[in-house]
């Protein structure tokens, strides 16, 4: 019965060459995070053109030694030869070995010089006074969120905004006491981490007004997966109004940076609504109504397991939290 031979040949021919390409045109045609998200600033553009690059001479790599895999493994069985008869000898090619020698060798360049070209796209932060200004913000991880501050002094938590167009310098860093956190907003540009002591640069200008969403990279913790972040682009005009009216708002202490710490800081362990999670219930404490008690937990981290959350904080932002608690929990 040679149907019932050929099946199981038929099936693993299949398997082997027509699903994993099904399998990569599904992934690549909804993405499935197998492609770098879209380039929405000009150095997450200049990495995924060097990944573009680099992927044409992989995936010809990938094809050339899974064909001749393949073929060889057909044309070369073992047919009526006896089991124990060696096949036939090949000592030496010269033009072969010369070949597999100075391919990789001009691949190797090739790659390295596209990079070394795009390097300066990606890495070169505008200066001050390059088209489209630049605005400079310091970029803090903390367990488990991150801050921000501008240079007029506002701050802000897990949520960057900038101005479209605009060219953004961010210092990237973590506090003594912090663990490694890693910034990383994909279409906005590469990964740099978040180490205490030491101050990463990177910058960004997103081209459309948006959300851009990102997630800490590194493993810092029980939350890490809730370190989430995001960058807001809106339009140049409208920045600056936030901007200046967030300044007038939290040196009046009637902003909203209360909710927004208490949203990264805290909520990720003790809800939203304060209903406990990893850490203990909030709502109808009692602590949380004294603001001295609030600060000195906040500062020095709690009994368990709770880091020193803002310990560097500066005092509006204390002050915030605290008006915010007093708010938010108090009389329910
Ligand atoms: Cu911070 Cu992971």
């Amino acid at each position: 019965m040679p149907s019932a031979v050929r099946r199981p040949f038929a099936s693993t021919v299949f398997s082997l060459l027509v699903l994993p390409l099904v399998l990569a045109g599904t992934a690549l045609a909804d993405n499935a995070g197998l492609t770098p998200v879209e380039a929405r600033s000009p150095n997450a553009q200049g990495i995924n053109d060097a990944y573009g690059w680099v992927s044409i001479f992989t995936g010809a790599i990938f094809l050339l030694v899974q064909g001749s895999l393949l073929l060889f493994i057909v044309r070369y069985r073992r047919r009526r030869r006896a089991r124990d008869e060696d096949g036939a000898q090949v000592h030496g090619n010269t033009n072969l070995e010369l070949a597999w020698t100075i391919a990789p060798v001009l691949i190797l360049v090739a790659i390295g010089g596209f990079v070394f070209w795009k390097l300066p796209q990606i890495q070169d932060v505008p200066s001050a006074n390059a088209a489209g200004g630049r605005t400079d913000v310091t970029v803090e991880g903390y367990r488990y969120y991150w801050n921000f501050e501008y240079p007029n002094g506002v701050i802000a938590v897990d949520r960057l905004r900038a101005p479209v167009g605009g060219n953004v310098r961010l210092e990237i860093s973590a506090p003594d006491f912090e663990v490694i956190h890693s910034w990383w907003i994909p279409a906005l540009g590469g990964k740099f981490d978040a180490i205490p002591g030491v101050v990463n640069e990177s910058w960004f200008r997103a081209d459309a007004p948006g959300i851009y969403r990102g997630q800490c990279a590194e493993f810092c913790g029980i939350q890490h997966a809730a370190m989430l972040a995001e960058v807001e682009a809106l339009p140049r005009e409208e920045f600056d109004a936030w901007l200046e009216e967030e300044d007038r708002a939290q040196r009046a202490g009637t902003s909203d940076l209360g909710a927004e710490t208490y949203a990264g800081a805290c909520a990720k362990c003790h809800g939203l609504a304060g209903e406990g999670d990893i850490g203990p219930a909030l709502a109808n404490n009692n602590l949380v109504q004294d603001a001295q008690a609030v600060e000195t937990v906040v500062r020095n981290g709690g009994p368990k397991l709770m880091p020193p959350v803002g310990a560097d904080w500066e005092q509006r932002q204390m002050d915030a939290l605290t008006a915010y608690l007093k708010e938010g929990f108090g009389g329910e």
